[in-house]
C-alpha cells in the first residue's frame, strides 16, 4: 500500500498522516511515514534552493525533484520499492502531484508530467489523498504573526496553487491515478473519519 497526501498550507497533512498511521497499525499493518523533498542528499539540495540560498531556474528545480523522487523510489535501504517489498504500508507527504502543481506552471507542464509519470523508476501511488481547504480557511489557520501585505500575497498564492492541483487531478485522473479529494475544513476527527472511509473504499480495511 502506497498512499500520498497532498494539500495547500494549513490543510493538516502532518496531523492526518500520523492519525492514519495509528489506524493502520491498529488494523495490523506496518505503516512507514516518508516525505518529499527527502532527507537524502538530493532532498537536502532542494531545501537549499527552496530557502533561497541557491538560485535555480524552475526547470532545474523540477529536475531536482525528479532526481530526488527516483532516489526515493530506488534507494536500496530506505527506498519505496524496498519498503513495499518488506510489506510496509507507505504514507508519503507530497509526491509528483506537488511537482505538477508547483513547478508545472513555471516551466513546461507536459515535460514535468512526462518526467514524473512516464519515468520507469517513479512508482504510481495506489491512492492520493488531497486535503482540501478553501484558501480563506487555510489563511485563518496560518496567518498569525503576518503583515497585511504578506497575508494578501499568501491568499493569492494559495488560490492559484489549489486551482492548479484541481487541474492536475483532472489530468492524472484521466491517466489512471486514484485521487480522493477530502474536505479538510471540519474538525480533525471529521477529516480523519473521511480519510478512513476513503481508505476503506479503496483497500477494504
Ligand atoms: P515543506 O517544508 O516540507 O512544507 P509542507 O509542510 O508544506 O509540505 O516544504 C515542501 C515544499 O516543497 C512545499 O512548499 C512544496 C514544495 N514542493 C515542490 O515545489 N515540488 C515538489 O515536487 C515537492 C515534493 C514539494
Amino acid at each position: 500500500m502506497f498512499i500520498v497526501f497532498e494539500g495547500i498550507d494549513g490543510a493538516g497533512k502532518t496531523t492526518q498522516i500520523n492519525l492514519l498511521a495509528d489506524k493502520l497499525r491498529a488494523a495490523g499493518l506496518d505503516p512507514y511515514i516518508t516525505a518529499e523533498p527527502t532527507g537524502m542528499e538530493t532532498g537536502r539540495a532542494i531545501r537549499r534552493v527552496l530557502s533561497g540560498a541557491v538560485p535555480k531556474t524552475p526547470t532545474q528545480v523540477a529536475a531536482m525533484f525528479v532526481q530526488d523522487r527516483i532516489d526515493h523510489n530506488v534507494d536500496p535501504e530506505q527506498g519505496i520499492e524496498v519498503l513495499l517489498a518488506q510489506g510496509k504500508a507507505i504514507i508519503c507527504d507530497r509526491y509528483y502531484y506537488s511537482s505538477l502543481a508547483y513547478q508545472g506552471s513555471l516551466t513546461d507542464f507536459d515535460w514535468v508530467m512526462a518526467c514524473n509519470c512516464d519515468c520507469p523508476e517513479i512508482r504510481r501511488p495506489d491512492l492520493c489523498i488531497f486535503l482540501d481547504l478553501s484558501p480563506e480557511e487555510s489563511m485563518k489557520r496560518i496567518t498569525r504573526d503576518r503583515t497585511e501585505t504578506e497575508i494578501y500575497e499568501k491568499a493569492d498564492t494559495l488560490t492559484r496553487v489549489r486551482a492548479r492541483y484541481m487541474d492536475v487531478f483532472d489530468k492524472l485522473g484521466a491517466r489512471g491515478d486514484k485521487i480522493e479529494i477530502i474536505d479538510a475544513s471540519g474538525t480533525i476527527e471529521q477529516t480523519a473519519d473521511a480519510i478512513s472511509r476513503a481508505i476503506h473504499a479503496h483497500f477494504g480495511i
